[in-house]
């Protein structure tokens, strides 16, 4: 080829490509270069920072701690390790500040307490029953993780978390591990379905948890699924078989509880499980078969529930899935062949899919170009922007080759942030930080110009995520009795809280307000009784 025709060809190409890109909704960022670590838990704060966490038996990280170094004898790769193995990220500032962190927390699980501390339970070798907190501080302040004396019943490696009504957390299952126990306090019951559905590669971790308004706890894993009367350990109801591949680590899709909605008095829950792999294929990786391509969704609330089942546009596992403020769902990161598990996959999935539950349609959304597989983490921050990081996190931090450990965050930020809808864009102008079940609560909604369509009100928690699964991610879409101009552009917008503990545990909370579907910056609440 000549140069002319080369540059012609070249100018072709990139015109198809940008065109493409021009038709796919949303856009990646890359917001840091090096966060030091490749997250694979990772949870925002209500201090608006986020915790990002790998495992501490991976040898040397890419960040050092500052002042201190960490002797474990128990530590397979590293007994004396200068680096850090956690790092609360800021996204004002793109910085990221080490912090220590002793025991192993690889493959843990964890959930925000009602104060907002996160409780981080397990993990692997030395770590399987340790307790952690993260009591979480200003970007400017000083503060760190702090191991507890008090350990977990039973070690716990691939377990899944739960906030309950109360305030005490659900921690469920684990490689081997056939119970569930309560936290801080409470006692630990075996449960036969978690045995049930430990197939001959365990498809049964990390299982699918989501705590329903009737009060009884959805438990999903591999293809089955229960409800669980956690009071008296009773199963009260199993579901049908879901169709397809398993669904759960290592054959991993994901599952988002749908938000929970004022206009049924959120009595009615519908559970989405998305991807997964064929169960051959963790143990015959080379064989690279496809990931599944269905969805399957069920209102589990309902006396006759059954899967409703649709196709994606691409297979899919290792995916993400992140509730929006606009109560659709964003799928992101994974990997279109094999499954989860270090090197075990292959043919990475670029773009998101955007999931509209009203309509029960999926979008392609613009790709990123940095694969995000194994280890890898999805949040919703508070501007609404949703946070991308991790993938790989091999053993010594191996930076080449075909799967390399990965250090650089992303935000992907859904078309609702595109500046054609900034004169939609609302923001809270005045809010209280804390609501109370049941009572009344305004907030002050200034719009840029002329009232289009309505004003909503949603809440969000913060979940702590790891190996596609949001552990105790949740939505409610509030009440708005009434909008009224109060001044210039500013509406006086009134709700009533969340009815219960059971409908909105006990939490910091997102408020984000909406404006004809486009939504302002978040607010942090604390939802209280
Ligand atoms: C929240 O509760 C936990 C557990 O009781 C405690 O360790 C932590 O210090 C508390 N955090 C705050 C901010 O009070
Ligand atoms: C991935 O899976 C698809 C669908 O089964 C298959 O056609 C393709 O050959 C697989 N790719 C690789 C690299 O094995």
């Amino acid at each position: 080829m000549n140069n002319r025709r080369a540059r012609t060809v070249l100018a072709l190409l990139s015109c198809c490509f940008c065109l493409s890109l021009a038709q796919q909704p949303g856009r990646f960022n890359i917001v840091l270069q090096n966060a030091g670590i490749s997250s694979m838990h990772t949870a925002v704060t209500h201090y608006g920072n986020v915790i990002f966490l790998d495992r501490t038996n991976i040898g040397p990280s890419a960040i050092n701690l500052v002042g201190n170094c960490r002797d474990n004898p128990a530590d397979m790769m590293t007994t004396h390790d200068c680096t850090a193995h956690s790092v609360i990220y800021d996204p004002s500032s793109n910085t990221v500040r080490p912090v220590f962190i002793y025991s192993d927390t690889w493959c843990s699980s964890g959930q925000f307490l009602p104060n907002g501390t996160l409780m981080q339970t397990g993990g692997s070798s030395d770590g399987g029953s340790i307790i952690r907190y993260f009591t979480p501080c200003s970007s400017g302040s000083w503060c760190n993780w702090m191991e507890s004396s008090t350990n977990l019943q039973s070690s716990r490696w691939y377990a899944s978390n739960q906030i309950l009504p109360d305030g005490r957390i659900i921690v469920v299952g684990g490689r081997g591990v056939y119970n569930y126990e309560f936290q801080p306090t409470g006692g630990q019951f075996y449960l036969q379905f978690l045995k049930d559905t430990a197939d001959f590669q365990d498809d049964n971790l990390y299982p699918y948890l989501h705590l329903l308004p009737s009060n009884l706890l959805y438990i999903f894993a591999n293809r089955d699924s229960i409800l669980l009367n956690y009071f008296t350990n009773t199963v009260v109801r199993k579901f049908p078989t879901i169709p397809g591949e398993p669904r759960n680590y290592p054959c991993s899709g994901s599952s988002v509880m749908l938000a929970l909605d004022t206009a049924n008095s959120y009595s009615k829950a519908e559970v989405l499980v998305c991807g997964g792999a064929n169960q051959a294929s963790f143990k015959n990786s080379d064989a690279q078969y496809g990931a599944s391509q269905t969805c399957g969704r069920m209102e589990v609330t309902s006396n006759s529930p059954y899967w409703d089942m649709s196709y994606m546009p691409f297979r899919r596992n290792m995916g993400d899935m992140v509730l929006l403020p606009t109560a659709k769902v964003l799928i992101i990161n994974g990997a279109q062949n094999g499954s989860q598990g270090y090197l075990l996959a292959s043919n990475p999935i670029l773009n998101p899919l955007l999931y509209d539950p009203d309509k029960k349609t999926f979008e392609i959304q613009a790709p990123s170009t940095i694969p995000r597989v194994y280890h890898s983490t999805a949040n919703l921050l508070p501007d609404g922007r949703v946070l991308v990081a991790g993938s790989n996190t091999r053993y010594t931090y191996q930076y080449t080759g075909p799967f390399p450990t990965e250090l650089r965050v992303e935000t992907f930020s859904p078309a609702y942030l595109d500046a054609t809808n900034d004169w939609l864009r609302p923001r809270i102008a005045k809010n209280p930080f804390t609501i109370t079940y049941g009572m009344p609560f305004s907030v002050d909604v200034a719009i840029p110009g002329k009232l289009v369509g309505n004003i909503q009100l949603t809440l969000l928690s913060s979940p702590f995520t790891t190996h596609s699964f949001s552990q105790g991610q949740r939505q409610l879409k509030l009440p708005v009795a009434a909008s009224v101009l109060s001044y210039a552009n500013t509406y006086y917008v009134a709700s009533t809280a969340p009815p219960s503990s059971v409908v909105a545990p006990p939490s910091y909370y997102m408020l984000f307000a909406l404006h004809n579907g486009i939504p302002s910056q978040a607010v942090w609440v604390l939802v209280t009784s």
